[in-house]
Order: C-alpha cells, then sequence, then structure tokens
C-alpha cells in the first residue's frame, strides 16, 4: 500500500547521499572542539547567514532554548507570538529551565506580530515588572499556516529592539522554505536579528540537528548552556555529516514541496465537509477544518489512515498537513482522492 505521511516535514529520511557522508565523516570530541566535520558545518551555517559563529545543537526545541537563555537571566522577560512554537509547543522550557516571563501577543494571520502590539508589550521602568530582554519571531510561522516572513518587517521589529535595547531571536526551523516562498537570499532574513536557529531535520531531510547562529561571544556563552543542558555531543561529526549535504543539496529544491503544498490545497478546496483557506499557503504547511458533521475527527483520521494517508490532528477539529522530500505530485493527487472518499 502507498503511504503518503503529511503529518510533518521532519518524517523524512535522509538521501542516500547522506548515508554515505554519515558512514565517510570524520570526527572527534566536540566538547573538546575537535570534531572537523562539525567544524565544518558550524563555519558553513555561518557564513551561509552572515554572522560571526554557530553552533551545531541536537534539537530545534534546545536551540531556541540555549538562545533564550543567552539572552535572559531568570526573571526576565522575552515577547513572543501567542502561536509561536516557543510558546506552544516547547513544552515551557523558557519558563521551567530558565525562569523567563513569557509574555506573549497575538500573532496575526501571516504569523507577524503587530509593531504596535510589541512596542505595547514592552516595560517601561516601573519597579513591580519584569524586564523585557527579548523579542522573537518564527519565520516561516509554523502555526500560521507556515507564512513567510519578509525581511522587511524582520528590519522593522530588529529597529524597534535596538531603539528600545533589546536582542531579537529568530526561531528559523524552516528559514529556507521562507527564503525560498520569498526568493531572496536566507541573509536578507537573518540580516538584522542578533541569533537564529535553523534546522537540518526539517525540509531538509537530515535525520537530526539544528544550528543557531550569533556574533563570537553569544556563541560562547550558548556553547556554555548547551553543555549545561547535557546538549554537548561528542563524535558528532556523524550527524553534523548529514547536516552538509542538507545544506549542499536540499535547500534548493524546496519550491517543490511549496508546488506540493498549492496542489493539496487546491485538490481538498472545495471537497464538501472540509475548509481550507488557499490564499494562506505560500510554504510546504497547510491546515484544514473538518466542517462535516457526518464523521468526527477520529473517525476521518482512522480511514485515512487505513489507505496508508497521515496527517495530524492540531485542534478539536483542525489537521495539519506538510509536504516534503519523499512526496511527489502523484502522492498529493492520492491522498486527495483518499481525503474526498473519506468524506464521502
Ligand atoms: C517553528 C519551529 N521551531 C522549532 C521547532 C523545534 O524543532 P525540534 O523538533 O527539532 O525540537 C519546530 C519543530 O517542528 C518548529 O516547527
Amino acid at each position: 500500500m502507498r503511504t503518503v505521511d503529511l503529518r510533518s516535514d521532519t518524517v523524512t529520511e535522509p538521501t542516500r547521499r547522506m548515508r554515505k557522508s554519515i558512514g565517510e565523516a570524520p570526527v572527534g570530541d566536540d566538547v573538546f572542539g575537535e570534531d572537523p566535520t562539525v567544524r565544518r558545518l558550524e563555519r558553513s551555517s555561518s557564513e551561509l547567514v552572515e554572522k560571526e559563529a554557530a553552533l551545531f545543537v541536537p534539537s530545534g526545541t534546545m536551540g531556541n532554548l540555549i538562545s533564550v537563555l543567552c539572552h535572559c537571566q531568570r526573571g526576565e522577560e522575552v515577547i513572543l507570538g501567542d502561536q509561536s512554537h516557543i510558546f506552544l509547543n516547547e513544552t515551557g522550557g523558557v519558563c521551567a529551565l530558565g525562569g523567563v516571563v513569557v509574555h506573549t501577543v497575538p500573532n496575526e494571520q501571516d504569523g507577524t506580530i503587530s509593531i504596535p502590539r510589541i512596542e505595547a508589550a514592552i516595560r517601561g521602568s516601573d519597579i513591580h515588572q519584569p524586564l523585557t530582554k527579548l523579542i522573537c519571531i518564527e519565520n516561516t510561522h509554523n502555526r500560521c499556516s507556515g507564512a513567510p516572513i519578509s525581511a522587511a518587517y524582520t528590519a522593522e521589529v530588529c529597529g524597534l529592539a535596538q531603539k528600545r535595547g533589546l536582542a531579537v531571536h529568530l526561531d528559523g526551523a524552516r528559514l529556507f522554505n521562507a527564503a525560498c516562498a520569498l526568493k531572496v537570499d536566507p541573509k536578507e532574513l537573518a540580516r538584522d536579528v542578533d541569533s537564529l536557529l535553523f534546522c537540518f531535520s526539517k525540509g531538509l531531510a537530515a535525520p537530526v540537528g539544528s544550528v543557531i547562529c550569533g556574533n563570537r561571544e553569544f556563541i560562547e556563552r550558548a556553547r556554555k548552556v548547551r553543555k549545561m543542558l547535557g546538549g554537548g555531543m561528542r563524535q558528532c561529526g556523524v550527524i553534523a555529516a548529514a547536516g552538509l549535504v542538507a545544506l549542499e543539496e536540499m535547500t534548493t529544491r524546496l519550491e517543490e514541496d511549496h508546488i506540493n503544498a498549492r496542489r493539496l490545497a487546491e485538490g481538498i478546496d472545495g471537497i464538501p465537509g472540509l475548509h481550507v483557506d488557499t490564499s494562506l499557503v505560500k510554504t510546504n504547511i497547510l491546515y484544514a477544518d473538518l466542517v462535516a458533521d457526518t464523521l468526527s475527527c477520529k473517525e476521518l483520521l482512522d480511514v485515512l489512515e487505513s489507505s496508508g494517508v497521515r496527517i495530524l490532528q492540531t485542534g478539536p477539529a483542525r489537521f495539519r498537513m506538510v509536504t516534503h522530500y519523499g512526496i511527489g505530485a502523484e502522492d498529493i493527487d492520492y491522498a486527495v482522492e483518499t481525503i474526498r472518499g473519506a468524506l464521502k
């Protein structure tokens, strides 16, 4: 039976060249700074976004956590979107482990946070209030239909932050999807932020790993915090090798995923019982709402699963579908017909 796993772009398997590179990677003890493959990956990553330095980390979650902990002390505050991954999907780590106060501001449908709203959220000098230190933005924005966030908006946020003495961290787990959709160089999207994260293990098909980029001093502090969190890895050139292949070969094929996401959205648009806003689909993520009362979410998931189509429930009647490496146009057509059949 055909399997079309649309739950996430993290379900990808490493490419043949990744597996070969993993097998052949020169390695050393990275906690001693002696792994040549990790060093190469960190150098390539920082050059790609024109930052001074980079740090290889096991996951996006740990990369975001390390970054927030480097920008904020206990009791200080981060401003972020109420739909952000850091707020909703990282188990409250910045609060639980860093004692950082989370101040959420509503995300707009396009993944941005309105500048006046950010400005209003920044604390003044009132002795009762926590000190605001950081603003986090997300690009592409996972919960906001994978919306790509423009360099102009990023510059606006960073301009405000600079004026108010704050730092900006960019959760760019899918930065290359944003760059592809906006047809800009990733460094444009990273230019004004103080730190950023991007992942090799999302649409780029590497099995593990993310990277944080920033200035040298920030990355040195981040290295120490990574160790504190237990994220210091030893001969991790074996996984960094796949990250290098991801950067060399996988960022240029993302348009295919975006075209497939549109094909999927347009295919399911109009199926009675399902609602999708096709105008929001700009990268590889789309959301659909079940509006039929003839079957439950569980029944829909079960019927699809029995035909090999997997989608992710993200709300009471909401589903996410993500296109990625390994899914072709024929898989999309199969998924559309399976979904249509399930709702008949
Ligand atoms: C926007 C965003 N940030 C961070 C992460 C966390 O990455 P990881 O799953 O590697 O911890 C994800 C994961 O899907 C994500 O979508």
